[in-house]
């Protein structure tokens, strides 16, 4: 018998809703949240209800596009950790009561992991091990993927986030939230090589980005201080540059890992593996060390359900149910 899984994430701004059969995505609902926009960032209380409001429809729409129906549902997932608890909170209830109604297991599933297994959707899947740099807006992970479930973080930032050190240079710059896309535009046509910012040096494979939002800042206000047009006059050049050195610092920890491990089936995933510097310089780097990457589509890359889907599929082939007592949790070790 097919299994047929109904998946839901709520775990930060976007609320998201997918069908998963056999392994197979027929699904992947995501409802953007457009009300943070003028505040800067997301406000939590905003984004709860949100959450409230787009997920009967937001699940509608999933079953409706995968041609199912609630009652032919085996197992309902959600996103148990990290986030936002107000907002995971929203999912889990209602994965819950489905699961309580329909009388069909639940599952909970953890969201860094499923980015890392977003890379098993496509029909090109990486091979058992590989290694994933997962890079988003509040995670920056290596992480060591020996079997579907047995995965551990070999190396993780300090600090900031790479997508947080895209976001905050962009605000250094004025540029609007979030910024990491349009660092990533006006990248496109500047000199990455124009402005110099060093790497930081940090022991092993952790990361740390603090250092190169103070050197940001530094830069921009001792050069303002010259020229007050300076931002506007090398924005271009200026997004290359700082591009280029998020790239390098991640690019450069995800090599050692490959060597110190030997694996060369190497992943990313995130949303910030949208950024256009990123994939062309980890595809460069993947020819020159002898890599097979992978980079699942982009609407698996930033936070969706199908990746909930996946993981959930074969959390439910290992019989790894939940019981309705869980709690969703904003902190989790997986
Ligand atoms: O995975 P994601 O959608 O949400 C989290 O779980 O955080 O990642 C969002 C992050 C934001 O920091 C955003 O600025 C960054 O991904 N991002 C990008 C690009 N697209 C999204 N950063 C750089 N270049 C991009 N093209
Ligand atoms: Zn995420």
């Amino acid at each position: 018998m097919p299994v047929c899984i109904l998946a839901i994430e709520s775990s930060c701004d976007e609320t998201a809703a997918a069908i998963c059969k056999d392994g197979r995505i027929l699904s992947n609902v995501i409802v953007n949240q457009t009300i943070h926009e003028k505040y800067g960032g997301v406000v939590p209380e905003l984004a709860s209800r949100a959450h409230l409001q787009n997920i009967v429809p937001g699940v509608d729409e999933a079953l409706s596009t995968a041609n199912c129906q609630l009652s032919t549902i085996d197992a309902f997932a959600f996103t148990q950790s990290p986030g936002l608890i107000g907002a995971l909170l929203v999912g889990a209830q209602f994965a819950k009561s489905l699961s309580l109604v329909f009388n069909k297991p639940l599952i909970a599933v953890h969201h860094m992991q499923a980015h890392v297994l977003s890379n098993l959707i496509p029909e090109n899947k990486p091979d058992f091990p590989f290694l994933c740099l997962t890079v988003s807006g509040g995670h920056t992970q290596i992480v060591l993927c020996e079997d579907y479930l047995k995965m551990k973080v070999i190396g993780q930032t300090l600090d900031d986030a790479a997508g947080e050190a895209f976001d905050k240079s962009a605000k250094l710059l004025g540029l609007p939230y979030p910024g990491g896309p349009l660092i990533d535009k006006y990248a496109q046509h500047g000199d990455p090589d124009k402005f110099k910012f060093s790497e930081p040096q940090i022991d092993g494979l952790n990361f740390s980005f603090s250092g190169l939002k103070t050197a940001i800042l530094y830069f921009i206000l001792e050069n303002k201080n010259q020229n007050v047009s300076f931002i506007e006059e090398n924005l271009h050049d200026i997004c290359a540059s700082i591009q280029q050195r998020i790239v390098t610092i991640l690019l450069n920890k995800l090599k050692k890992a490959a060597e110190q491990t030997g694996i060369k089936n190497i992943c990313l995933a995130g949303g910030v593996s949208a950024n256009s510097g990123l994939r062309r310089c980890f595809e460069e780097t993947g020819k020159q060390m002898g890599w097979k990457t992978f980079i699942p589509p982009f609407e698996y890359c930033t936070d969706n359900a199908g990746m909930i889907a996946i993981t959930a599929y074969y959390k439910y082939l290992a019989g790894d149910f939940a019981e309705l007592s869980i709690s969703p949790s904003a902190r989790a070790e997986w």
